[in-house]
């Protein structure tokens, strides 16, 4: 397990982008309590996750709205080009603690992963 940040680090309906990870994960604290991590950069083109808008348990990129499930990973539909993986998480004793997917990332043309 790896951990990613704090609990207290994080807002809800927010997302925060760890990179001490590569490629970088994107962690959120959903309205209803749950955390969630997944891969940060989107599969369409290299925008931050983080920085999308949260909503019913999906995260919209910030630049051209594909919808990613925060379960499955899966988007709604294009211009995302795939799922970004999804990552075991869980929170003890305040920590952000997630189990990194072992399934090859897909990330977008030109991004590589550290
Ligand atoms: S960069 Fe995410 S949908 Fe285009």
């Amino acid at each position: 397990m790896h951990r990613l940040c704090s609990l207290s680090d994080l807002t809800p309906g927010e997302g925060l982008r760890v990179d001490s990870v590569a490629p970088p994960v994107a962690v959120f604290l959903a309205e209803d309590g749950t955390v969630h991590a997944i891969d940060d950069t989107c599969t369409h083109q290299d925008a931050s996750l983080a920085e999308g808008w949260l909503e019913d348990g999906a995260v919209e990129c910030p630049l051209h709205e594909s919808r990613f499930c925060l379960r499955s990973g899966v988007p709604d539909g294009g211009p995302a080009r795939g799922a970004v993986r999804v990552h075991r998480a869980e929170v003890v004793d305040g920590e952000v603690l997630v189990e990194l997917s072992t399934a090859a990332p897909c990330l977008p043309p030109g991004v590589v992963s550290a």
